[in-house]
């Protein structure tokens, strides 16, 4: 394992590749309600990508085994857990989707991040669900310091998912990132306190848990990339990127329109700045 520590030109370009990551979901945002596509959405994020002067790191990405991935971000419809291919089929009051933006800043510095949307007026089951999910990675991201260890981070997603009654896909986790779309470490979102990886300053990752309403097991559609719940179940994720910092951490997707943090995030940051 190679874990890449970003020096103070590496934080700079992170910064901003994950603001404007960011920035990309803020521009979207008043667009998505009902009757809209998910194609439209990855239009629109296209358009604010060139207008940043960013570009998508997604389309025609391609790991060994798979197709290249079609779209400009990732959305991601009720049952479907990630990487959903963006489509012409209009979404409807009720539906809940994640759009996951990846940019490549003109320095080569990646930004990853993604937000939940519920089209109008949602279940009780998918508020619910949604919410969690942006609890438990906040959650998560409140584990990282220096000294902390990777498997802290999951088992605090893990307890917290779980003791809700909801499950933790498994074989899907965040990763490290910075002139690569994917690198070490591995994080995972479920794990054991005190077990993988210390975190040191410099280090840049993903938290990105993805939970589910029934159970965890994940099935692969005939398109090569779209994952959806075994049993149809809803599923939602909420992903930022985070750098290590000397006192802790800082959440580097974060710009205007960012969802709120939530309170019990806030507490603990004031009781160990
Ligand atoms: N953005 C996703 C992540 O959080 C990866 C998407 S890969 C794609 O890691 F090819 F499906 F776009
Ligand atoms: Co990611
Ligand atoms: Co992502």
């Amino acid at each position: 394992m190679s874990i890449t520590i970003k020096d103070a030109a590496g934080i700079a370009g992170m910064r901003e590749a994950c603001r404007l990551a960011s920035e990309v979901l803020d521009q979207i945002t008043p667009h998505i309600v009902p009757g809209i596509t998910t194609l439209d959405i990855d239009r629109l994020s296209a358009e604010a990508m060139a207008r940043q002067g960013t570009r998508s790191a997604t389309v025609g990405y391609q790991p060994p085994g798979y197709p290249p991935y079609p779209g400009h971000v990732c959305t991601s419809v009720n049952q479907v857990v990630c990487h959903g291919i963006p489509n012409d089929k209009p979404l409807k009051k009720g539906d809940i989707v994640n759009v996951d933006v990846t940019v490549i800043t003109a320095d080569g510095w990646y930004g990853d991040n993604s937000r939940m949307f519920e089209i109008g007026e949602v279940s009780i089951a998918a508020h619910r669900l949604c919410a969690l999910t942006f609890d438990a990675m906040w959650l998560g991201i409140d584990q990282v310091r220096p000294g902390a260890r990777l498997g802290d981070i999951g088992h605090a997603i893990q307890k917290f998912v779980e003791g809700h009654g909801l499950s933790v896909v498994r074989e899907f986790c965040g990763h490290g990132i910075g002139q690569k779309f994917h690198e070490d470490p591995q994080v995972l979102h479920y794990g054991r306190p005190g077990t993988g990886e210390e975190l040191v300053p410099g280090m840049t990752f993903t938290i990105e848990p993805m939970v589910n309403v029934g159970r965890r097991d994940i099935k692969e559609m005939n398109d090569g990339w779209t994952i959806v719940t075994k049993d149809r179940s809803l599923s939602a994720q909420w992903e930022h990127t985070v750098l290590v910092t000397p006192s802790g951490y800082e959440v580097l997707t974060l710009s205007a329109g960012s969802p709120a943090t939530p309170d019990f995030v806030k507490g603990m940051a004031q009781a160990t700045a």
